[in-house]
């Protein structure tokens, strides 16, 4: 634990109460209320927790106002342009950048954990072809306990890490599983010959009938989107992991728990309904009748792919992105691409826009990505999926650092409660 020479003194009444302040290495000072109900008999206030620390981590740092976002030190834009998403897994999972022998070493561990139990095939086909693929991961990953017992018990440090390979190893599989059951195709395997990006792509893309050989600056732009989306502090899905590990639930159970949270719009979800907005807006003649609903407080609608609850300045995964975009489009011969267009007017409007910049709504991570993923022939209903593969290692790690962490409590939050006082049953006869 850090420093605490300094404290809050919280009165309440009559009564003051000292509250140790902790120094973090980067980033605000934390006050320390966990004695406060049992001293003042008060809970705090936080619903969406937007002033709450709710855990110690050396992960990733994120300075919203900058627009920073740092990987166990390493700037993201550093980590992007060269690193690659493996060298990135061992870094978040391990807090080091590897030698080579040590990267040499788990690229072989982690290629030689892509295969499936192939039993597990089975489960796909209790599904609908149209089920979402995000539907599919969540069961097939939380089914993964159901296969690999031996690597479920989180009180054995080589179970966890073994657990740890298999997820960031099998995810692709899984997620690419589910994309070929989508469209009826065959299911195609792992390949070790392929990288880590190269392998999905090819997983997703071949078929039985011809060879698929994968473009490699394809691969490298997939390489990228999986580090831009590898970890990001303390978001919905990854306090939803950490809440059940918590519990002491299997690492599968968990990981299958952050891609149910990180399914929804507002979160990993916004890269899927981006796409469709910016196909529904069209083209930009009809960008103000949308930056207008967007403003609109009686209309529900948002910008989806703008705003975050901690970058109140460029997401600078955004910026990354917005230039892979280019590239990719530049190669497909596509940059021309009318949703790109919309995109680049849509973000140029709202930054313009007095109502967005002061309430310092950006683009972030999901704004461009689904542009080059729908380029690269993914529809838009892979997109969360392979957010949530890319996630994978971010998940895992946390998970492992809670897990080795000894002030670890199971989380069990209080309320505010405001419903009714104790009174008695009424028969039915007398209501
Ligand atoms: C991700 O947490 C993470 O780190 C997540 C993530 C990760 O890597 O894990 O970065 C990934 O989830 C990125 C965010 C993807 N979601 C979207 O793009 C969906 C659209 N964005 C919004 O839903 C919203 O901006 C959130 C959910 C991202 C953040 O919401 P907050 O922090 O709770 O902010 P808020 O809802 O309180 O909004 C503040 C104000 C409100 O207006 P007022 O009530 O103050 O008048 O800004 C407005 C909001 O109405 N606002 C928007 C808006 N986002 C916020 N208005 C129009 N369009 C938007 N997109």
């Amino acid at each position: 634990m850090s420093d605490t020479s300094k404290n809050a003194t919280l009165r309440i009444g009559d009564s003051s109460y000292e509250l140790p302040i902790h120094s973090p290495t980067a980033g605000p000072d934390v006050i320390d209320i966990r004695k406060l109900y049992g001293q003042a008999g008060v809970f705090t206030y936080d619903p969406g927790f937007t002033s709450t620390a709710a855990c110690d981590s050396t992960i990733t740092f994120i300075d919203g106002d900058k627009g920073e976002l740092l990987h166990r030190g390493y700037p993201i834009d550093q980590l992007a342009a060269k690193s690659h998403y493996l060298e990135v897994c061992y870094l978040l999972l391990y807090g080091e950048l590897p030698s080579a022998a040590k990267l040499e070493e788990f690229e072989t561990t982690i290629t030689h954990h892509t295969m499936i139990h192939e039993q597990m095939h089975n489960f796909f086909r209790g599904f609908r072809r149209d089920a979402h693929p995000m539907a599919t991961m969540v069961g097939v990953v939380g089914a993964m306990a159901a296969f690999y017992h031996d690597s479920t018990d989180i009180n054995d440090p080589r179970q966890r890490e073994v657990a740890s390979h298999r997820l960031i190893a099998k995810v692709p599989t899984i997620a690419a599983m589910a994309y070929k059951y989508s469209i009826g195709q065959p299911f195609v395997y792992p390949r070790n010959d392929l990288d880590y990006a190269a392998n999905f792509l090819h997983m997703c893309f071949a078929v039985p009938a011809e060879e698929y050989v994968v473009d490699p600056i394809l691969a490298r732009a997939m390489d990228r989107i999986f580090t831009l989306h590898a970890d990001h502090e303390q978001n919905a899905s990854t306090s939803t992991v950490r809440l059940a590990s918590s519990s002491g639930a299997n690492p599968f159970a968990c990981i299958a728990a952050g891609i149910a949270c990180l399914w929804g719009p507002a979160h990993g979800g916004a890269n899927q309904a981006c796409l469709e907005m910016l196909k529904e807006i069209g083209s930009p003649e009809n960008i103000p009748e949308y930056i207008a609903r967007a403003k609109d407080k009686d209309d529900p609608f948002r910008l989806m792919g703008f705003g975050h609850r901690v970058y109140k300045n460029f997401d600078p995964r955004a910026t990354v992105m917005k230039q892979s975009a280019d590239e990719v489009l530049d190669l497909l011969g596509v940059e021309n691409n009318p949703v790109l267009a919309t995109a680049k007017e849509l973000e140029k409007a709202a930054l313009a826009d007095p109502y967005f910049s002061e309430k310092k709504l950006f683009p972030n991570v999901d704004f461009y990505s689904g542009i080059i993923l729908e380029a690269m022939g993914f529809p838009t209903a892979m997109f969360t999926p392979i957010f949530a593969l890319s996630r994978t290692v971010g998940w895992i790690s946390q998970w492992k650092e809670q897990l080795a962490d000894p002030q670890m409590k199971i989380g069990r939050p209080r309320q505010l409660y405001r419903g009714e006082t104790t009174r008695d049953y009424v028969d039915i006869e007398n209501r």
